[in-house]
């Protein structure tokens, strides 16, 4: 397994550990008021990067130069950015972290989509 996909297939799980706890919290102390931030940091966090991780197992080529390690910076620094952002935003202590979060991510995913376009596109012409 190339580098790049084992980064995303170990911190996907350790944000579902992160997410999961944060959800029986919520669930033992029956205050649910966060669980925006708990359902972002398990679907931006495990569910997203786990599919990342999976992408870059199938096409080791597309995990290849800067680009892609660029998508993952973005897709890492976007969680850890906006899983507190929505807390804080919650508990109405200010939006800036969730929206920089918010544009971190959405840029990890754009880049994303490049790079799948142009490794799909690469294998196609070799097949
Ligand atoms: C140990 C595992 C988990 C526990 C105990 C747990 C617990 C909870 C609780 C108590 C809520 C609040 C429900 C409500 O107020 O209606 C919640 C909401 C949610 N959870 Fe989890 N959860 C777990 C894992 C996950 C995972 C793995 C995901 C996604 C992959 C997830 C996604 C969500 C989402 C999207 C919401 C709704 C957030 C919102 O209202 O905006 N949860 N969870
Ligand atoms: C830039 C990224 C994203 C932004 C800014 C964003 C924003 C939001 C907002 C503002 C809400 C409403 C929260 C509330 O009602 O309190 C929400 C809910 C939700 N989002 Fe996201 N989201 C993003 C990415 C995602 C992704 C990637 C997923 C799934 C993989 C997702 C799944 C959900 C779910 C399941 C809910 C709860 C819907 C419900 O309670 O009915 N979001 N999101």
């Amino acid at each position: 397994m190339n580098g790049l996909a084992r980064v995303c297939w170990i911190t996907a799980p350790l944000y579902a550990v992160l997410g999961m706890s944060f959800g029986i919290y919520m669930a033992a102390s029956g205050d649910h008021t966060l669980a925006p931030a708990h359902g972002h940091l398990n679907l931006l966090g495990w569910v997203t990067i786990a599919l990342y991780g999976t992408f870059y197992t199938v096409m080791p080529q597309a995990a290849e130069g800067r680009l892609a390690r660029l998508q993952v910076l973005l897709a890492q620094l976007g969680v850890i950015v906006m899983a507190p952002g929505i807390v804080f935003a919650i508990l109405g202590m200010g939006e800036g972290l969730a929206k920089a979060g918010a544009v971190l991510i959405l840029l990890g995913a754009l880049l994303f989509l490049i790079i799948v376009v142009r490794a799909t596109g690469r294998s196609a012409a070799g097949a």
